[in-house]
């Protein structure tokens, strides 16, 4: 049987007639109310919610700040590295690799900035819980920009005190290299690293000043953050002139997409998990995933990631939060074993321009990604493939599932964004310093 067939009433005669020939695609079969009432609940995509733990989330010196932050390579060990490094504009935030380099190679693929303003828990594995509680962690990462809190702190104090200190007030008397080193930072699991050891030579007091700096750094930064969102797609004009019976609908997006569309909603189930404006039910699922090439170690994904930003530093309601009300941690399932192998649903918004895809980036193109949901072949090596994960219908045509995915392709966000604002200091000091 074939997608028209199937898509019309013909599917009913399709019963009785071995082989049934389609007739030639017309007029297509109005969109039936509860068909309707999902196209409204994934458009349109609303303003971000607001980010109650950043009071600077919104101030226009923050997002300039950030701005600029988020291409200053002076905050990497070798002078090279930015958040701009993985996360490109060009390329939707992204870097077009497998796996994320840095100052050495990540385990982990790149995802899309745009959209992550709506996420509850960020990163693959959800181990953070806001977006400038996140921007602390690839600064620290020895892959990505391999640097430390008090060597981020000491570039703030010589290129940025102005508009910091506007921000936050005054930074701590970081000139004072007896209490401040030039590179400090607490270094899990080695407790013998002289980041480390010169982070434990501090004083309580002090070290908390300098975890501020740190935290309002990555206050700064998504402020930036919060204005790379999506923007608006084919598929939103076609849904939302379709839901007010304006006529022209159809001319929004071809008869295809159309097919794949009523599909993406209807047999091939995926809006069981990719729903809601983003196209993400932003929670976590274990999709018996093949590894990629050579990989070798297991990756627990969520469960461990659920532990982790409940003992974050920085999580929301920690001393560095400008909230106390927290319901998404409050509320976070605490059994660890319910989340083996599982990762966060990414968004779909834009998916035809952030290849490769899934946490490790293992399938090059869309046309993978869908032979994988028709074939899941093996099982999880890691817990268990959810069982709300069906084959999907063969009789789905992948190509018009194809052609809709691309219609959630708006236009890179506003072009100031897109290059930092001013010129960036150069790099203070790339040798890494005790490292
Ligand atoms: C070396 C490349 C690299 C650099 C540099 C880098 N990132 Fe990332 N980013 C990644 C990878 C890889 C992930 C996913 C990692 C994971 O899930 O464990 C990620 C995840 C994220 C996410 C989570 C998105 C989501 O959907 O959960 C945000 C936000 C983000 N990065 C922002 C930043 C910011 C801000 C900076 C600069 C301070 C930065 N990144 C620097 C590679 C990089
Ligand atoms: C059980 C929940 C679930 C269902 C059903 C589901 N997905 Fe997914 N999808 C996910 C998760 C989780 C990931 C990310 C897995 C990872 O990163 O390892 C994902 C990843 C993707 C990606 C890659 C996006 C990226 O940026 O890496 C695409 C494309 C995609 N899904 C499309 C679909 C389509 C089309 C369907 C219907 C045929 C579908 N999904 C059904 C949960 C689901």
């Amino acid at each position: 049987m074939n997608i028209f067939c199937a898509a019309s009433l013909c599917a009913v005669a399709a019963i009785a007639l071995v082989g049934c020939k389609s007739p030639a695609p017309s007029l297509e079969r109005p969109w039936t109310a509860g068909e309707r009432a999902i196209l409204a609940s994934l458009t349109p995509l609303r303003a971000p919610p607001a980010s109650p733990g950043n009071r600077v989330a919104d101030d226009p010196v923050a997002v300039n700040l950030g701005h600029v932050l988020f291409f200053d390579t002076g905050l990497s060990a070798n002078g090279q590295v930015s958040c701009a490094t993985c996360h490109d504009p060009q390329k939707w935030f992204t870097d077009g690799k497998p796996l994320a380099e840095g100052v050495s190679k990540a385990g982990r693929n790149a995802p899309t900035l745009l959209g992550a303003q709506w996420l509850p828990y960020l990163f693959h594995d959800g181990r953070k819980d806001s977006l400038w509680a996140q921007a602390l962690g690839p600064l620290e990462a020895d892959v990505e920009h391999g640097f430390d809190r008090l060597a981020v702190a000491h570039r703030i104090a010589k290129h940025y005190r102005q508009s910091y200190e506007q921000l936050f007030g005054p930074l701590p008397p970081l000139e004072d290299a007896t209490r401040f080193p030039r590179h400090a930072r607490p270094v899990p699991f080695q407790s013998t690293h002289p980041d480390h050891q010169a982070w434990l030579g501090m004083t309580d007091a002090d070290r908390t000043a300098v975890n501020a700096v740190f935290a309002n750094v990555g206050k700064v930064i998504e402020a930036y953050e919060r204005k790379l969102l999506p923007r608006e797609a084919p598929f939103d004009r076609f849904a939302q002139k379709l839901l007010r019976s304006d006529p022209t609908a159809a001319q929004e997006i071809s008869r295809a997409a159309q097919h794949g569309l009523r599909e993406f909603i209807g047999r091939a189930q995926c809006v069981n998990c990719h729903n809601g404006p983003l196209f993400t039910d932003r929670g976590f699922h274990n999709l018996g995933l093949p590894d990629l090439p050579g990989q070798t170690g297991l990756d627990v994904g969520r469960a461990l990631g659920a532990q982790s930003v409940k003992a974050d530093d920085f999580r929301c309601g920690s001393v560095f939060s400008d909230t106390q009300t927290c319901q998404e941690l409050r509320f976070l399932n605490p059994k660890f074993e319910d989340f083996m192998g599982a990762w966060k649903t990414p968004t779909l918004r834009n998916v035809a321009k952030t290849a490769p895809y899934m946490h490790t980036g293992q399938f090059t193109s869309l046309g993978d990604v869908l032979t994988f949901y028709r074939t899941l072949p093996g099982n999880a090596r890691v817990g268990h493939r959810e069982l709300v994960l069906t084959l999907l219908d063969p009789d789905v045509n992948q190509a018009e599932l194809l052609a809709f995915l691309e219609t959630l392709t708006g236009p890179l966000p506003e072009a100031e964004w897109l290059h930092p604002p001013q010129p960036i200091p150069p790099p203070d000091d790339v040798t890494g310093g005790a490292r």
